[in-house]
């Protein structure tokens, strides 16, 4: 596989960086989505099921304040799990599922278009995190977006905003938005949630390495470096690392650096919020908070917003 010239850029400006970074959505070839399938099922890993617990108690009232025949639009699908979980309540007239990870999601929605025959199914290979422009063909009336699993908080609170402004602008004024966000929590915790005992959440960050080998032709070797994920109580957020275990040299398509032990690339922020910083963050991107659902430890909250007029 051969990265399109922008991707290529993008990576080798971030291993070149004084402080390597990869952004995360590399994590995601078909292994890494098997991989984030794994972590979901650990037992230290509470965010997918402290959501699925707040879907299970509140999906009735979520999906009421939609109403049927919308068009659900699930940003980073994945296994689209969580979207057919909404639909013998939502009854949406059309469903989008968009991934990076392309092969994994036509895979994950073609038994839903088996078992769902009565709602369209569209699935779409795209990076959103610089452009999110729909298709002529998905009808921009009642568009809900549908982003759980708190992965905005993957981005900046600044690029947060970016996103939720792209769609904003993908919806008319009756659009609305469905999205999970992790909330701030012991650190414990979140330590756990991110450096689990099995070692999963270590491949999927290790497997990120074997994918830019495919990506941009690189050589690491896994086997040079190590996971690392952690709470960084001064930013807010987790941090995810690849640390070198020795000093190492990497080359790819048109660069190449060297490591010192010890040095490292970081390869992911997850963001923790409070509710009402969070929704400063929708009220600056054009969405008002409606309703507000948690889990009885508050440690994850999903928020319904309405697109405000401009
Ligand atoms: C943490 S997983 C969440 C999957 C699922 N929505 C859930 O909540 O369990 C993030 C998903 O978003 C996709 N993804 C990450 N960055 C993306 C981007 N920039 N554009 C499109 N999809 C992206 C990944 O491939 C992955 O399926």
């Amino acid at each position: 596989m051969t990265a399109p010239a922008d991707t290529l850029a993008e990576i080798s400006a971030g291993l070149r960086a004084p402080r390597a970074w990869v952004s995360p959505k590399y994590f995601y070839d078909s292994l890494g989505s098997r991989l984030f399938e794994a972590i979901c099922e650990l037992p230290e890993y509470y965010p997918t099921r402290t959501e699925a617990s707040i879907v299970a108690r509140h999906g009735a009232e979520m999906t009421k304040a939609m109403g049927p025949d919308c068009t659900l639009i699930d940003l980073g699908a994945g296994n689209c799990a969580k979207a057919a979980a909404l639909f013998p309540l939502l009854h949406p007239a059309r469903y989008v599922a968009i991934d990076i990870s392309s092969d994994f999601l036509q895979a994950s929605i073609a038994p839903l278009r088996q078992k769902f025959p009565g709602i369209d199914m569209t699935a779409l290979a795209m990076d959103f995190s610089e452009q999110l422009v729909l298709p002529e063909q998905v009808p921009s009336a009642r568009r809900l977006f549908f982003y759980p699993g708190s992965s905005i908080g993957n981005f900046t609170p600044a690029q947060a905003v970016g996103l939720l402004r792209r769609m904003r602008a993908q919806c008319d004024d009756d659009g609305a938005i469905l999205i999970g966000i992790d909330l701030a929590k012991d650190s414990a915790v979140l330590d756990s949630a991110y450096d689990d005992e099995l070692g999963v959440t270590a491949a999927f960050n290790l497997n990120l390495l074997r994918h830019l080998n495919r990506l941009i032709g690189a050589n690491f070797n896994v086997r040079q470096w190590r996971h690392q994920g952690f709470y960084n109580a001064q930013e807010g957020r987790v941090e995810m690392h690849l640390e070198a275990r020795e000093a190492l040299q990497v080359a790819w398509q048109g660069g190449e650096r060297s490591f010192a032990a010890g040095e490292s690339i970081h390869t992911e922020n997850s963001y923790k919020y409070t509710v009402p910083v969070f929704a400063g963050l929708l009220e600056q991107s054009g969405f008002s908070v409606a309703t507000v659902w948690t889990d009885p430890r508050q440690w994850f909250a999903i928020i319904y917003a309405r697109a405000l007029r401009p």
